[in-house]
């Protein structure tokens, strides 16, 4: 057994460069080329790998010193045997003009201590400019070119950490520019890291929490904490158990689909007209006919034309659906639903308007079985019992699209010589782009309105 001096090797420019981590400790067995320090200039750190293996006895070194070339870093007790690492090619940056390896191989006596430098692994950027393996068994020779360092980390601004912190996001699979720093200029520490990490796994066990979209909100700032009393009165309801899983599966369909939303106007005076006729003429007899009923059969109608709105992706395959089952969002006392009318297709308006009515008020009863709300192939969203215009409906995956609708109002429209007074309805319809272009959703929709404006097309 040997105790040895570890010094900083030639560093290059690095001059009275700061301690920024000190990976080993007193007791640790450690390998030929490990790192042991790592030391930061104003643009780029470096660490310093071992030359041999062996058994640290001391360290000389502490977070915060400032060392250069020369500056003793451990005493290494090292195996007579020989833990070496290859020695150097061009044979220099060894203290005392003797190779490290043939030094203690060559038997000095025990307890002799022999001053050898360490081989530099510079890091300034993403990939270490000289890998460790590299610096330790090809490059000792060739100290770190001056400015090599500045050019590289100016040429691709890169998040601000040492190389082991950089290896260790690496084996976690962390995205470094995600994390925020915490160390002196912003420098991502390890614990950084590893906090990181912790509130994504946080995330991804919670997925319904405000403010939160595993891979997506990480690496943003954190939720606003504020003490809303401070400013007023409040009164703090908890989320029901159906807002909680709907606000989970609305969040995970907003950032995970990319949304396209196309308005479209539909002239339904006529439609409207045989709706309330129809409705007078069967009072008391059942169901009443409601445009979303309507709304089903026309959407039926649509999909069979243009099957791509009928279909799902799984992988990078479009699965297309053979039957249509419609979804309808209902506004129910504990939140939002999308009960399934299926086989759309094989039901007259009539049967729909029985069907979906009972479902609505299975849902605002709380009754809905999960079967009443599965298998869906497109959903409407309509609005039209509240007002507004237009809106944004948010897709109700693993479906492709979905229609909104708002109220109808009765609007000049130009009939090419006068304005006549039209009931108009607008709808959104909102489509997922991986899946559908825009061009094909303006043809969706223009064929709905028209479908809407002439109900007899519905039979072609
Ligand atoms: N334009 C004008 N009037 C409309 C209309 C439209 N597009 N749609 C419905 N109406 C009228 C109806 O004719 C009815 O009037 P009436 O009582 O004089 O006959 C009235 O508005 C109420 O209709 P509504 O209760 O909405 O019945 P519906 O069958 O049209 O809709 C539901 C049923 C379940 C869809 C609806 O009650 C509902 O829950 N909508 C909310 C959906 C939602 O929250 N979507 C948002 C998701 S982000």
């Amino acid at each position: 057994m040997a105790t040895i001096e570890v010094k900083v090797p030639d560093i290059g420019e690095f001059r009275d460069v700061e301690v920024i981590e000190v990976l080993v400790k007193p007791g640790d067995r450690i390998a030929p080329e490990q790192s042991l320090i790592t030391v930061e200039s104003d643009k780029a750190s470096m660490e310093i790998p071992a030359p041999l293996g062996g058994v640290v006895v001391a360290m000389k070194v502490a977070l915060g010193d400032k060392v250069s070339r020369g500056s003793l870093l451990m005493d290494l007790e090292v195996s007579e045997a020989g833990e070496a690492a290859p020695p150097p090619a061009g044979g220099a940056a060894v203290a005392g003009g003797s190779a490290p390896a043939d030094a203690v191989a060559a038997g000095a006596p025990a307890g002799a201590r022999v001053a050898f430098d360490a081989a530099p692994a510079a890091d300034v950027g993403e990939a270490p400019a000289v890998p460790a393996a590299d610096a330790v068994g090809r490059s000792v020779a060739a100290p770190l070119p001056a400015g090599a360092a500045d050019a590289a980390s100016d040429a691709v601004v890169q998040p601000h950490a040492s190389p082991s912190v950089r290896r260790f996001a690496r084996e976690l699979g962390v995205d470094l520019s995600r994390v925020r720093g915490s160390g002196p200029k912003q420098r991502i520490l390890h614990d950084d890291v590893r906090a990181w990490v912790k509130a994504l796994a946080a995330r991804a066990d919670d997925p319904g929490s405000t403010g939160g979209a595993p891979g997506v909100l990480a690496g943003l700032p954190p939720w606003p904490q504020v003490d809303f009393a401070k400013f007023g009165p409040v009164e703090a309801r908890p989320l029901s158990r159906i807002r909680k899983l709907s606000a989970a599966n609305l969040h995970r369909n907003w950032v995970a689909i990319p949304h396209v939303s196309q308005h479209e106007d539909a002239d339904v005076t006529d439609l409207e007209s045989l709706r309330t006729q129809l409705n007078r003429e069967n009072e008391g007899e059942g169901a009443k006919l409601t445009m979303l009923a309507f709304l089903v059969k026309a959407c039926v109608s649509a999909l069979k034309k243009f099957p791509e709105f009928n279909a799902s992706l799984d992988g990078d395959t479009l699965v297309l659906k053979r039957y249509y089952h419609v979804g309808f969002a209902a506004d129910t006392p504990n939140g939002l639903v999308v009960p399934v009318i299926r086989d759309a297709d094989r039901k007259g308006v009539l049967e729909i308007a029985r069907e979906s009515a009972e479902l609505a008020a299975k849902a605002r009863a709380g009754k809905l079985m999960p079967s009443d709300m599965q298998g869906g192939t497109f959903s409407i969203s309509s609005l039209g019992g509240i007002g507004g215009t237009y809106f944004t409906p948010i897709i109700n995956a693993p479906e492709v699209a979905i229609l909104g609708v708002c109220r109808a109002a009765r609007r000049p429209v130009w009939d090419g010589s006068s304005f006549q007074p039209r009931l108009v309805l607008p709808m959104s319809l909102s489509y997922d782009h991986r899946v559908i272009d825009g061009a094909a959703a303006a043809r969706f929709n223009a064929w709905l309105a028209q479908l809407l404006a002439d109900f007899r097309r519905a039979m072609l």
